[in-house]
């Protein structure tokens, strides 16, 4: 399963590939204003900056919601770096823009899914990555990981080669569940990662340790 970051905060970027186990980041317009990240130009730069502190896929969304300036924003999206994925909402023109871009060998991820349909249709355009939003559905009291494992029945059964990137990952059972039903990637915050190390017998095992060295030493 690979680990993708869900932020453009730089330091949490840092952070993640410091620990060893970062696998690429997510982005989106949200999370790039939430840094404070606005203007185009700033924001084309922001995203050249992450791509020089990770060394996986880097998914950098477009503004645009019609089919030629999707098109038009993806490429120059694509240009900025190899590590760039052109990420695409799961709109109609976005699934036309998704089949320009893989016939392209440009990768995508088509983003704000949140069916097992628009996840199939996804698929039949070539998408690289299909982004379920698991904790958006839990937000409505709808079961995000049934969808994962749709998702994974449908993708098996004809071995479509879309990676299943569970998004909107809010914690750590989240990446448990999503590693347990199979999703290829998950993407989540610095502390949905961390939060994988914690057990109190780690902790209180270690302190045992270091006491008794003492004892002895
Ligand atoms: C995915 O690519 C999105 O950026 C993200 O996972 C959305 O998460 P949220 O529902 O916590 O905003």
């Amino acid at each position: 399963m690979k680990f993708f970051i869900d932020t453009a905060n730089l330091s949490d970027i840092k952070e993640a590939q410091a620990l060893g186990v970062l696998d690429g980041v997510t982005t989106n317009p949200s999370l790039m204003a939430k840094e404070g990240i606005t203007g185009r130009n700033n924001i084309l730069k922001h995203y050249v900056d992450i791509c020089n502190i990770v060394d996986g896929d880097v998914s950098a969304e477009v503004i645009a919601t019609t089919y030629n300036e999707m098109v038009k924003e993806g490429e120059e999206l694509a240009e900025l770096h190899e590590q760039i994925v052109v990420k695409l909402p799961m709109i109609k023109d976005g699934v036309k823009a998704c089949r320009y871009f893989s016939n392209k060998g440009i990768r995508t991820n088509m983003t704000l899914v949140f069916s097992a349909g628009q996840a199939l249709l996804a698929a039949k355009a070539g998408a690289t990555y299909v982004s379920p939003f698991i904790g958006r559905l839990d937000d409505i009291s709808t079961d995000g990981l049934n969808l994962i494992a749709e998702i994974r029945l449908i993708y098996d059964n004809y071995s479509f080669e879309t990676q299943i990137l569970a998004a909107s990952v809010r914690h750590t059972m989240h990446v448990i569940d999503c590693a347990k039903l199979g999703a290829d990637v998950m993407t989540g915050p610095l502390s949905s990662i961390e939060g994988l190390l914690r057990h109190p017998l780690t902790d209180s095992g270690l302190a045992k340790f270091l006491e008794d060295y003492k004892k002895g030493n």
